[in-house]
């Protein structure tokens, strides 16, 4: 549930000023000014409020890294080398963003080809962007290497110990660079409007697997000694690495998973399908650019469902249910290889262009593969949500085009209006043109600015061009910007109906009327679709009794998926059915995915003993928690906290 992230955000907002004017360092450094000349026609200037970097004057083409992994002291060290494209001639500055790093020194080559030493300035550290990093490069050098280490908090990075690991023997690394998180372990130009290629090398300790959103090679020898090359320009928040006891296991010859080895087997034979997923999603917008196309499971703490590293999906072991049914995940990781990765947001407030057109072809996938039935009752589960989420509050952030300054902190920006009111414009669309003109469309505006980052502006110029005016009549401009521009859902958007939830309202409905459970022969053949919209149509509380009859016939506190979890335990927690507590503490303790675990927090959060439960649970989930989870949990107690009870 997107939902509570948002609430996160609003409450972040108010009780600690997370605006970016609050924020700015007390160096006086300000945002980034806006650019004034056009770089290209496909590509204008952006302004990138998040970042410190100013792409206007400067652009890394190449990075090349030099890295080593030292688990003792939770700790990346080495340095990275910048390919410089000097746009602005007359620059004599590189900007970079940081967070957290200890600069060592920094280097620049001269036109003699010697290196020598550039002064440089690491401003205070701003909450949400870091530091900024000035080197003074009067020569404008082509190569610039910063040589650095992380800090064991690095927000970007977490370091498990073996007990945290499934094997128990062996430590864990990973990243999670989007949104503003690579400049927590890379110093770099930290903004999706800046494209470069990579190389790395990394040495770890001989047992550790080290993998990277890069060439990885299923067959490579674990000797503690990696070399990555990543040949395609990718912006900074896909850039990737993982390290830790992992092995291949293949699903076809382009795609396979990487699992600490207990996992594997459950995660290739869940994911299986991947591969036609892949065929179905070139057969719909053109061939996979990528290469290959794997699968990293993470340990449970990782923060989010699935993070579109490219040639190297990161997934939660959560999606794992035995059944299939949440492999829609694997979908939208995959559809990013298009939307996202391939042709991608130039700026946080442009989200919906990467999520919204990947919600969007995620649901295409499903619908080949799983059947529209199955692709319907997914949408239609995320347009509850979506709706749950407008209030008058949010309006500036239900826009699909964010205007500059209305969004604080991007990590916050997993919103139902990315990536629901997103899909839903397209389902749109695609309904008005109709399903041939409208993919035709699409497969020309992945290949129109293939490997560019793009802003919503672009797009609605080439939608303009390619759509509304070669088709007219279909769509007026008034009704494409209402979506565009407008809060909330435009009352022409396409319904769905849905046979199956219409069955699910109708047993609910009989339990709740006359106590009449539903039929054990049906709720055996239920999908977690089917599960999750009958626990969402349940009121907002019920009776212990109730409650009970639930647990006694289809034992849903315990129940070991996710989604099921995350909408079950606020209804107990609401309706003060604290027989559920000591199943809410292991699942908040075992998982750390802020979309399933945050929703339990807020609820528990509102009432002095669950407030309690959730501190006392928090404080032993903690040290297994990512540091993005922990800033959103420790945002919700904190809010409650600064608010007067609701005596209960
Ligand atoms: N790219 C996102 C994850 C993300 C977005 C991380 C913004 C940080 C900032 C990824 O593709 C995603 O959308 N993940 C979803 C899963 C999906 C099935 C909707 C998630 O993690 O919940
Ligand atoms: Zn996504």
């Amino acid at each position: 549930m997107r939902y509570s992230i948002l609430t996160v955000c609003l409450a972040a907002a108010l009780a600690l000023g997370c605006s970016r004017e609050a924020a700015t360092p007390a160096d006086g450094a300000a945002p980034p000014a806006a650019a004034k000349t056009e770089t290209a026609v496909t590509s204008p200037a952006v302004v990138d409020a998040h970042s410190y970097a100013q792409p206007d004057k400067v652009r890394i083409d190449d990075l090349a890294l030099q890295l080593a992994v030292d688990f003792e002291h939770k700790q990346l060290s080495g340095s990275a080398t910048y390919t410089l494209n000097w746009v602005d001639k007359a620059a004599t500055q590189l900007v970079l963003d940081t967070r957290g790093l200890n600069i060592e020194k920094i280097v620049g080559e001269r036109s003699d080809g010697k290196w020598g030493d550039l002064k440089f300035a690491l401003a205070p550290a701003d909450k949400l962007f870091g530091s900024k990093l000035t080197i003074e490069t009067p020569e404008r050098n082509a190569r610039v290497r910063v040589t650095y280490k992380t800090s064991p908090d690095a927000s970007g990075l977490q370091w498990l110990t073996p007990a945290m690991t499934e094997g128990k023997k062996t430590p864990f690394m990973f990243s999670q660079s989007q949104q503003i998180h690579a400049r927590s372990w890379v110093p770099l130009q930290d903004t999706p409007s800046v494209r470069f290629t990579y190389t790395a090398h990394v040495t770890a300790p001989k047992d550790a697997m080290v993998l990277m959103s890069a060439d990885n090679d299923p067959k490579a020898a674990r000797d503690g000694d990696y070399e990555f090359k990543m040949p395609q320009k990718i912006p900074s928040y896909l850039l990737a690495i993982a390290a830790g006891d992992l092995v291949f296991q293949p699903i076809s010859q382009r795609s396979g998973v990487w699992a600490e080895p207990a996992m594997a087997p459950k995660a290739v034979a869940e994911f299986s399908d991947t591969e036609k997923m892949m065929e179905t999603a070139e057969k719909l917008y053109g061939p996979y650019r990528w290469d290959r196309y794997d699968i990293l499971v993470l340990p449970p703490s990782f923060p989010y469902g699935g993070m579109e590293n490219p040639r190297l999906t990161f997934a939660t072991p959560t999606a794992i249910v035995g059944d299939k049914s949440l492999v829609s995940l694997i979908a939208h990781e995959l559809a990013h290889s298009w939307s996202g990765n391939l042709v991608t947001f130039s700026t946080s407030n442009d989200a919906w262009l990467n999520e919204g057109f990947t919600s969007y072809v995620e649901n295409r996938i499903v619908e080949v593969l799983y059947g529209k039935e199955r692709a319907d009752m997914e949408s239609l589960i995320s347009r509850n949500e979506l709706r749950s989420e407008f209030t008058d509050a949010n309006k500036p952030l239900q826009a699909l085009a964010i205007k500059p300054g209305a969004l604080d902190d991007p990590d916050n920006n997993l919103t139902g209006t990315v990536y629901t009111k997103g899909a839903w414009f397209l389902q749109f669309l695609e309904q008005r043109f109709g399903r041939d003109n409208f993919d035709a469309f699409l497969r020309g505006y992945f290949d129109h600015f293939a490997f560019q980052s793009i802003s919503t502006q672009q797009f609605v110029d080439y939608a303009k061009a390619n759509l509304l005016d070669k088709y007219p009549g279909k769509v007026t401009q008034a009704e494409f910007d209402a979506w565009l521009y407008e809060p909330g859902i435009p009352s022409n958007a396409p319904q769905t109906p849905s046979a199956r939830f219409d069955a699910i309202d109708a047993a609910r409905k009989a339990w709740l009327d006359a106590g009449t459970l539903p039929d054990k022969a049906a709720t055996a053949k239920w999908s977690t679709q089917e599960w999750v919209h009958f626990v969402e149509g349940m009121p907002d509380t019920l009776s212990a009794d109730q409650l009970k009859a639930l647990d006694a016939a289809y034992k849903l506190t315990g129940t070991p998926n996710g989604e099921i979890a995350q909408r079950w335990y606020p209804l107990t927690v609401r309706s003060g059915y604290t027989q559920a507590d000591a199943a809410i503490a292991a699942f908040l303790q075992r998982i750390g995915r802020r979309k399933l675990i945050m929703p339990t927090y807020s609820e528990l959060v509102k009432t002095p003993a669950g407030l309690k439960l959730a501190e006392d649970t928090f404080a032993k989930a903690k040290p297994g928690y990512h540091p993005i989870t922990t800033e959103s949990v420790e945002a919700v107690i904190a809010k409650a906290k600064a608010a007067p009870q609701a005596a209960k």
